[in-house]
């Protein structure tokens, strides 16, 4: 088994990326055994396609080392760098280029998303973000890969990309990536819309828990998070159009580990006067620890990116025979 993901250092974490992703990296590295290996990197390439200045770039990258490092992603166990660091994710890129269409590329929502009405005005490196993040991926021969329900389709593409080189060239050598999706906690949604997902990009504060929000802070955001007039219901299915009520009953029962059913039985017939300082009770309690580690290990930025070096010499060598097959299968003298 071979673990890989990659998340985007763009600002600050949010409990979506935690219960999203994170969490889910941490649960995977711990269940390794000794035959399997994790690969968790800062996709800092694919962050070029968001507009930040050189400072804040690097703030950024050594921030989300210290948020993953603080969430539990342990160094010695799994392989924890930045792209960037790794030129073998550009160079191989470049080669996929030549295999991806840009008809598969025209159907990616994401892109689609992202550009709304400005398809003319986006970056070149939008467009190709997917055949990068395939390069990520299949560098390593990354069996599975951890990743929110809006990656699914990248993880196509990479599956599409890896078929069509191992075609074109008669070689055997790309692995198939299986993504994993967790079913519950796949979506968080915005306190304040219940329809909205919780997103760092969300012009509203007061519609996210950040892991860098205080005790006093968490609790205010869910006490004032959107609700209905309604109690609990017995069982979940009393939950069905009532997206924020379900929100938060999702969180809750993420976080504790029983199930939305247990949680609506436990509190059945109470309001969410009863319900919020619960749940807010139970936040405090589990951030807290993260965020404690992740102050502490921001301040000390050589620690740091010694992580990140010596993370990026692991996944370097790691990386450098299937790229050197890559280029070998194309006839590219190297
Ligand atoms: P944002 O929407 O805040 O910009 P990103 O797109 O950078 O977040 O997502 C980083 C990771 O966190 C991805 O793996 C994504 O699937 C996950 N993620 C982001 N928001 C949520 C959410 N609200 N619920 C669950 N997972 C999320
Ligand atoms: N595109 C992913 C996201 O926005 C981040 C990412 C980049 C990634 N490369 C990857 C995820 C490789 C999994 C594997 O969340």
């Amino acid at each position: 088994m071979r673990v890989l993901s990659g998340i985007q250092p763009t600002g600050n974490l949010h409990l979506g990326n935690y219960l999203g992703a994170i969490r889910n990296w941490v649960r995977m590295q711990d269940e390794m055994d000794s035959e399997s290996q994790c690969f968790f990197f800062l996709a800092d390439m694919h962050s070029i396609t968001v507009h930040e200045g050189r400072e804040q770039r690097i703030r950024n990258v050594r921030d989300m080392a210290a948020a993953l490092v603080a969430a539990g992603i342990d160094p010695d166990r799994s392989v924890l760098f930045n792209q960037a660091r790794v030129p073998a994710h550009a160079e191989l890129c470049w080669l996929l280029n030549g295999t991806a269409r840009i008809g598969w590329l025209n159907r990616m929502t994401q892109f689609k998303d992202k550009v709304g009405k400005d398809r003319e005005g986006a970056s070149i490196g939008l467009f190709v973000y997917p055949v990068l993040q395939a390069a990520d991926i299949l560098l390593y021969n990354a069996t599975h890969v951890p990743v929110g329900e809006d990656q699914k389709q990248h993880l196509e593409l990479a599956r599409d990309i890896a078929t069509k080189f191992n075609t074109d060239f008669g070689v055997d050598l790309f692995t198939m990536p299986a993504p994993i999706i967790p079913k519950e906690s796949a979506r968080i949604m915005s306190l304040r819309d219940g329809t909205a997902k919780m997103s760092k990009s969300d012009p509203s504060d007061m519609s996210r828990i950040n892991l860098t929000d205080d005790d006093d802070a968490i609790m205010q955001k869910v006490k004032k998070a959107k609700t209905d007039p309604e109690p609990l219901p017995e069982t979940a299915e009393g939950l069905a159009g009532r997206a924020e009520a379900s929100n938060l009953v999702g969180i809750f029962a993420t976080l504790s580990g029983a199930t939305p059913d247990a949680i609506c039985a436990d509190f059945a017939g109470k309001g969410f006067g009863a319900f919020k300082p619960a749940l807010g009770e139970l936040l405090v309690e589990t951030l807290r620890p993260i965020r404690e580690r992740f102050l502490q290990l921001r301040t000390d930025d050589a620690a740091l990116d010694a992580i990140l070096d010596k993370g990026a010499a692991k996944a370097a060598s790691a990386a450098e025979p299937t790229l050197r097959a890559a280029y070998d299968a194309m006839g590219l003298m190297r």
